[in-house]
């Protein structure tokens, strides 16, 4: 299903043909969470609200699963999503310090995004392109060897580019 970026009437309704179906059965929360998660983008307290009803589930329940896995997120991705590695090749060449920077940058944690909505921040297990640990990628871009250093660069690279699209 094609991903839709309001919370319109139709996506209320299918929310609750998703909860309707699902009511009862093992499974049912996490199930709905991942389906709201897939097709809204996020999981705001709206559509925790609607979950904890429809399923007859204490909101602090569906809380606690919305913000215990990193697959969740509560708030929309950021325009630009960063992946910072911290599988074993990346973290002994110093991929800690290099989400820190970026962490320290944005001012968020990983998991987050930015309150501008430019920027999400995540970790993940292997890109893939160890060879060139650390690597990160911001979108489809992939950014090899990284360092502390070279973090507000490339953020300024991207400020940029949206600031010049802006302008456009
Ligand atoms: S461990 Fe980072 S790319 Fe494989």
């Amino acid at each position: 299903m094609e991903k839709k970026s309001c919370l319109c009437e139709e996506l209320w309704s299918e929310l609750d043909n998703v909860i309707a179906s699902k009511r009862g059965k093992p499974g049912a929360l996490m199930q709905v969470l991942h389906w709201a998660q897939e097709n809204i983008g996020y999981l705001p307290r709206e559509v925790q609200v609607r979950v904890a009803e429809g399923l007859g589930v204490a909101l602090s329940e569906v809380y606690g699963v919305a913000t215990f896995y990193a697959f969740f997120s509560l708030k929309p991705k950021g325009k630009y999503q960063i992946s910072c590695c911290k599988g074993t090749a990346c973290y002994v060449r110093g991929a800690p310090q290099v989400l820190e920077r970026f962490e320290r940058e944005l001012g968020v944690k990983a998991g987050d995004t930015t309150d501008d909505g430019m920027f999400s921040l995540e970790v993940v297990r292997c890109l893939g392109a160890c060879g060139l640990s650390p690597v990160i990628t911001v979108n489809k871009d992939t950014h090899a060897r990284m360092k502390a250093d070279l973090v507000p660069g490339i953020l300024s690279k991207y400020r940029k580019a949206e600031l010049a699209s802006e302008t456009a």
